[in-house]
């Protein structure tokens, strides 16, 4: 049995005070404590530290939501593995679509960074999907073929238990549309044949792999009872304790 995961993306938005709150409710109000289902918290930088400190005695694990490749030196802006790792992080985000769209990060720069977060003793979240434009074309499973074999190089089968593989078609970003369950679990069970083809059967079975899109509370039920579907990667819903507990406390 595969456990689910679920994460918060808070992306660029919190002050401290705002965060500590938004985190203590949801350390408080948690009712999947003990249950098969793990619980990733992922502030901006700035409020690792303070969120840390609030979940340090709880199960709720802290994720970051970039990182460099390089050990250290003059990338001015730029956040080290050290770095994470001496705050206690445990998860970093590697790929999301608003890296690879903004910051022009390709999949061999995905690649390099999912190398430096294991290397670095963390797990990674590897995000990857598809545009609207490419689902519309017809050459949805081509791209996520080539996102997984490209973001997965030299990267051996022993090491994808540290890695999350969070399925987030960038249609379904922030724009309140959501995959159908149908949609979500077919891509990601073809992310699992892809996974058979790198690695073993065991690889692809044991594979933990996220939905991500406009999960929200009424929506998280049936994509999180999806057979291929092990958890959610939640951005704008992560962002209210409510919704955010809505979707952690989802009916199994
Ligand atoms: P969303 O974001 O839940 O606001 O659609 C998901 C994500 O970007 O990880």
């Amino acid at each position: 049995m595969r456990k689910k995961v679920i994460a918060g993306n808070w992306k660029m938005n919190m002050l401290i005070e705002e965060g500590i709150k938004l985190a203590k409710d949801i350390k408080d109000n948690n009712e999947s404590n003990n249950k098969d289902v793990e619980i990733i918290l992922c502030p901006p930088s700035t409020l690792l530290k303070p969120i840390g400190d609030v979940i340090k005695d709880s199960d709720i694990k802290l994720g970051a939501q970039n990182v460099h490749f390089e050990d250290d030196g003059a990338y001015t802006g730029e956040i080290s593995t050290n770095m994470l790792d001496d705050l206690g992080v445990d998860y970093v985000i590697i790929g999301h679509s608003e890296r690879r769209q903004y910051f022009k990060e390709t999949d061999e720069i995905v690649n390099k960074k999912i190398k430096k977060v294991l290397k670095s003793g963390m797990k990674a979240i590897f995000c990857l999907g598809e545009s609207l434009e490419q689902r519309e074309s017809d050459i949805t499973f081509d791209i996520i073929k080539s996102q997984v074999i490209k973001g997965l190089k030299d990267i051996n089968a022993s090491d994808i238990e540290n890695i999350i593989i969070a399925y987030e078609p960038i249609w379904a970003i922030g724009t309140g549309k959501t995959a159908t369950d149908q949609e979500a679990n077919e891509v990601i069970s073809f992310i699992r044949s892809i996974l058979k083809e790198l690695y073993s059967d065991k690889v692809s079975e044991s594979a933990i792999i996220q939905y991500g899109g406009s999960v929200k509370p009424d929506n998280a039920n049936s994509l999180l009872n999806q057979s291929d579907i092990d958890g959610a990667l939640v951005g704008g819903a992560s962002l209210k304790a409510n919704d955010f507990l809505g979707i952690i406390n989802y009916n199994k």
